[in-house]
């Protein structure tokens, strides 16, 4: 229920209030406010309580129409939502999820929670929280209500183990929905298993494998024109993002929907390559918006430049990249010579497993960007080890060299194991607790979610506790993924025992990842092949936590790159 000062009539009437007065604001400030008005009337619609909407939609009113009548509108109206904020907030903390700990004041304040505290190391400050609190605990983003953070392994399990219980919630919807719409990520239900139903086949790891020697010689070609050049007049620090992210998005269009990327067309980005560089310099930007506004709980509102810039980038896509590709693709089915790959699948799907154009362009922008992003930071984080570690480096280019990779026991999967549990590309989920479930911290105690909260699974800080992976949890030794060095063993796609659970858990487990493993084994043998990498003196990268663990520009990721004779 909304109380009734935030009531949907209350917020037009706001809005109507200043209609038709003097002192208007200039017509892009106009447009600004109406759609941060019609973000605000939605969000407090749905959830009631936040009163910092109101006094937003009140400055945004007051920007489009009379500033005099909105101040005293303010003025009358702002104490006490903030009073009545404030008083649900801790009615919530301590009555509704009175048996969850939360750091005291002042690190969570009144409304704005951990925001100030959380904001410059997200990371750091779960960490230290989930030390203290049992694996259990409550983050406040800001605004009233908290997330229930789940980092303990047997909770988590049970969380993202239950598709009904914990569902993909509003985040998915409102926030990556801008991007991905309804596609494989975001969808629920029935819309969900269909296309997992119709994708599945074509990530299975015997077909996969087939594509080995084409993602090798995608390799040599993007490292040829990017690297090689620079490489001419002996060793060089190069940043290895763009690299990375050109060479993954080459390879999964090419793996899964049979395209070459270069020869893509799009206004403004005519020369050759520009395209693939555009999409994935977006697609990681994407994936740091929709990362800061799921954790933070902000709208993804047009008002907000970099939302206006995401939807702009993605809708210029859809249009002029992925509906062409579409239109030829069906043209192919049409006179049968469709290769057989994901995007004929999806195309040619009829009768009640149609997909409609704009199921078709969700789809793929959810394949595109999911498929390649993530691959690519796991490659930039995994060069970035072995350079900082020369004698693992040079003890996996002798395995790889051998051919002796084979996967259960090399020191090839314990590398990418090791990558994986210090650097989780996807550091956390988020789902929204859809029935009141009892989940059990590390001492065993109950704790409720209440229904319609929203829960937090941190793989990043699992991966990271001493409680669970020891004293030297943040060093980095392949070797701790000995078979006599591990307390469990597991023959699912990672130890999820321990909470190693990268590539998720449950019915939304990542669709990908037999593809992104096998990319990591072709990528870094072709990469110590070719090169030998090198520390670069005193230079760490700033991570950030969005969506996926991405890393600040201009710093980069950077390697000293050697060319081996
Ligand atoms: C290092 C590489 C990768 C990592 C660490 C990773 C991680 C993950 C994780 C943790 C999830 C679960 C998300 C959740 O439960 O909310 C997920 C889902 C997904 N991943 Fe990946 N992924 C990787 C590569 C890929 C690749 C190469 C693809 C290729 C298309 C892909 C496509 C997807 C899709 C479509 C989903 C949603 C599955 C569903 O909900 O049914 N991922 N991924």
């Amino acid at each position: 229920m909304l109380p009734p000062i935030l009531s949907a009539s209350k917020l037009d009437e706001l809005e109507i209030m200043g209609r038709g007065k003097q002192n208007p604001a200039p017509p892009s400030l106009q447009t600004t406010a109406k759609s941060l008005c019609g973000s605000l009337r939605r969000a407090a619609a749905r959830r009631g309580g936040e009163a910092l909407a109101v006094a937003a939609v009140v400055v945004a009113i007051a920007a489009t129409h009379d500033v005099g009548a909105c101040a005293t509108w303010a003025a009358a109206m702002a104490p006490p939502a903030v009073a009545a904020a404030v008083a649900y907030q801790y009615f919530l903390r301590f009555r509704v999820y009175g048996a969850w700990p939360s750091a005291p004041f002042p690190t969570t304040l009144p409304l704005l929670g951990n925001a100030v505290v959380a904001a410059p190391a997200f990371m750091r400050f779960l960490l230290r929280e989930a030390k203290k609190r049992d694996g259990l605990f409550l983050f406040w983003p800001g605004g009233c209500r908290p997330m229930c953070v789940v980092a303990t392994p047997a909770a988590a399990k049970a969380v993202l183990g239950s598709s009904r219980a914990f569902p993909k919630g509003e985040d998915y919807r409102d926030k990556f929905g801008l991007v991905f719409g309804d596609g494989l990520v975001t969808s629920t239900g029935e819309k969900h298993a269909r296309a997992r139903r119709v994708l599945g086949k074509y990530f299975a790891k015997p077909r996969l494998e087939a594509h080995a020697p084409s993602i090798a010689a995608i390799f040599d070609s993007t490292a040829d024109e990017l690297w090689d050049a620079r490489l001419a007049d002996g060793p060089c620090d190069i940043d290895v993002q763009e690299f990375f992210h050109i060479a993954t998005l080459r390879a999964f269009c090419k793996s899964m929907i049979s395209e070459d990327i270069l020869t893509w067309k799009l206004e403004g980005y005519e020369a050759r390559g520009a395209v693939a560089k555009y999409v994935a310099k977006e697609v990681s930007f994407g994936s740091n918006v929709v990362g800061e506004h799921m954790l933070y709980n902000i709208p993804m509102s047009r008002a907000f430049p970099r939302v206006r810039r995401l939807a702009a980038s993605c809708a210029a896509v859809r249009r002029q990249v992925f509906m062409p590709l579409i239109e030829r693709r069906r043209a192919m089915v049409r006179a049968g010579a469709a290769p057989d790959d994901c995007l004929t699948a999806l195309v040619a799907s009829d009768g009640d497993e149609a997909f409609s154009d704009d199921d078709l362009l969700d789809q793929l922008v959810t394949l595109v960007g999911a498929g390649h992003d993530t691959s690519a930071y796991f490659c930039c984080y995994g060069a970035l080890m072995l350079a900082k570690h020369p004698d693992v480096q040079a003890r996996l280019r002798a395995e790889l060299s051998e051919g002796k990779s084979e996967w259960p026991d090399s020191l090839l999967k314990r590398v990418v194991m090791e990558v994986l549990r210090l650097y989780p590309v996807i550091p956390m989920v988020t789902r929204q607790c859809a029935k009141a479930t009892d989940l059990v911290d590390d001492h065993g105690a109950k704790k409720r979610v209440p229904k319609g909260s929203r829960v937090l699974v941190p793989f990043f800080l699992m991966n990271r506790l001493p409680r669970l992976w020891g004293d030297d949890a943040a060093a980095f030794d392949p070797d701790r993924w000995l078979p006599h060095q591990r307390a469990h063993r597991s023959d699912g796609v990672m130890l999820a025992s321990q909470g190693f659970l990268p590539f998720g858990y449950g019915g939304r487990t990542c669709i990908g990842y037999a593809l992104a493993l096998l990319e990591m084994r072709v990528f870094f043998g072709r990469l110590l092949d070719r090169y030998v990498l090198e520390d670069v003196p005193g230079f760490a990268p700033t991570i950030k936590a969005g969506v996926s663990l991405t890393v600040e520009n201009p710093k980069g990721i950077k390697v000293r790159f050697r060319k081996r004779v």
